[in-house]
């Protein structure tokens, strides 16, 4: 039972998520982050991945013990402040995988054989003048995964059946049967499909630049389901404008949700709203397991998905 009171919800929950939370507790709204702190003996935070934890937020309220994001990344919090002041953090990992799979697939396949421009073409009637151009087949090629953890794995395991040669990058090589690059430039140079799946932290900051593009070539794809943190967005831009790679499927920005406009005048460009785990099913169960860490903190339990900095 979760004490009246105790949990500050941080920012605004879509309806079909916030109705979920209501189902289960009475949180007390904190939705204009520029008015004061509503009062209470706040214990807990509940946050979504998409809202930032201000550092001068949470120090304005040291009874808060826990801070449950709703996402399964946290570069959204504080982590180093949380670390000080022994501060717990739960994030929503696992729950998300399928649709975000799912979502990397379509992406993939949408760009090389570019979809959404055949469908143009159809609408257009350009079709009865000119065949739709050539695309790019996936079978027999190599494709790269820079993250090798429960989405990077569950990824590579969706992949196997496209006939694909599979490779991944991280700090250390995983129990899987995929060939590991320790250098992402190598993963970039062996691969033509480049997937990235890493959480965004200080080692993956602008992990994808000009040399990662230069070595990934002209006939390479690159597809962001991570962070827009990870990619040097004007090196990005640059190789696509000049055509260093063939192109980049991004779900994710640095600006979002107004991501650098110079992105959508580009014809190798396949560009989604950050909706990797935007699907009904998705965001009703990650906003369970945010609320499942939260009853277990309050009944002094083991949290279901602890974030271990
Ligand atoms: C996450 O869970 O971190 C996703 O990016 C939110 O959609």
């Amino acid at each position: 039972m979760i004490p009246v009171n105790s949990v500050l919800q941080v920012g605004h929950f879509p309806e079909i998520m916030q109705a979920e939370i209501d189902c289960r507790l009475t949180p007390t709204r904190y939705l204009d982050l520029s008015a004061p702190i509503p009062a209470g003996n706040f214990e807990a935070i509940l946050i979504r991945s998409n809202t930032k934890l201000l550092e001068s937020l949470i120090k304005q309220i040291p009874s808060i013990r826990l801070v449950a994001t709703c996402g399964v990344g946290f570069d959204n919090l504080p982590l180093s402040y949380l670390k000080e002041n022994g501060i717990k953090a739960s994030n929503t990992p696992g729950v998300l995988n399928d649709a975000v799979c799912e979502l990397a697939i379509g992406m993939m396949l949408s760009l090389m054989r570019r979809i959404p421009e055949s469908q143009e073409y159809v609408k257009s009637t350009a079709w009865s003048q000119v065949p739709f151009q050539l695309t790019s087949t996936l079978a027999g090629k190599c494709v790269g995964i820079a993250g090798m953890g429960r989405i990077g794995q569950d990824l590579a395991r969706r992949l196997e059946p496209f006939k694909v040669k599979l490779a991944y990058s991280g700090p250390h090589p995983k129990a899987v049967p995929y060939t590991y690059y320790k250098d992402i430039v190598d993963l970039a140079a062996a691969s033509d499909v480049l997937f990235l799946a890493c959480p965004a932290t200080s080692d993956t900051d602008n992990l994808i630049d000009a040399k990662v593009l230069d070595a990934l070539g002209s006939h390479g794809y690159l597809i962001n389901i991570a962070r827009g943190s990870v990619v040097d967005e004007e090196a990005l831009l640059y190789a696509l404008q000049h055509k260093k790679i063939a192109g980049a499927a991004l779900d994710v920005f640095n600006h979002e949700p107004n991501p650098n406009s110079a992105f959508f005048k580009l014809d190798n460009v396949l560009l989604t709203p950050h909706i990797g785990s935007a699907t009904l099913e998705t965001r009703i169960a990650m906003t369970n397991l945010a609320v499942d860490n939260l009853e277990a903190f309050f009944a002094q339990q083991p949290l279901p998905s602890e974030v271990h900095y």
